[in-house]
């Protein structure tokens, strides 16, 4: 009896993983794996990934008007610089396989994410690595180089966008 279980569930563990894997044209509801690996909705993951990014272009605002003050909060800059950079760092695992348009769900994400992996990896840490600049750069207290900074930061939003965001009608 109990190999015989282990059987059912063996069979069901690989029925699974095809069904994680090995579809294309799935419906609504469709289920990926979150960064751990463990099974969530498509929906969730889409959702998850757009607060991220919302948060991501907080941060950005936040720090982009305070350097236009003449006396800026380098502590307030700073602490939207570890804030993009922590969430940079969680773009790669919010787009995992499966949970582009084919899963039926909107999303704006293109294709090519999952084409041209490498790619979008370089995309995201462009990202990391611009927050990490202006981070460097407010806890100097040194404007200039934090605006260079936040330049760098605007071109590596733009320039993801422009790769593997589908762009607005
Ligand atoms: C590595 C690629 C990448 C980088 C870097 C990136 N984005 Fe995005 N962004 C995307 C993709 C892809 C989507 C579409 C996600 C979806 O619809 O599933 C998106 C969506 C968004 C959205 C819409 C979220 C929503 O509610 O639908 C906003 C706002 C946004 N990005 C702002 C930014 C800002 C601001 C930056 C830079 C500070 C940035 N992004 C950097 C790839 C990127």
């Amino acid at each position: 009896m109990a190999s015989k279980t282990l059987v059912t569930t063996t069979l069901a563990a690989f029925a699974f993983a095809a069904a994680l894997t090995g579809c294309k044209g799935s419906e609504p509801s469709a289920t990926t794996t979150d960064a751990s690996g463990a099974p969530v909705k498509v929906a969730d993951t889409i959702e998850a990934r757009e607060a991220n990014f919302k948060a991501i272009a907080k941060a950005n605002k936040a720090a982009k008007e305070a350097l236009e003050d003449s006396a800026p909060d380098f502590a307030a800059v700073s602490a939207s610089a570890t804030s993009i950079q922590t969430d940079a760092g969680k773009i790669l695992g919010l787009f995992p396989k499966g949970s582009g348009k084919e899963s039926g769900e909107k999303t704006e994400a293109l294709p090519a994410i999952w084409e041209k992996p490498a790619e979008f990896t370089a995309a995201a840490d462009k990202l990391a690595t611009a927050a990490g600049k202006l981070k460097a750069a407010a806890d100097a207290k040194d404007a200039a180089a934090a605006k260079l900074a936040m330049g760098e930061i605007g071109g590596a939003c733009k320039g993801c966008h422009e790769n593997f965001r589908e762009k607005k009608q």
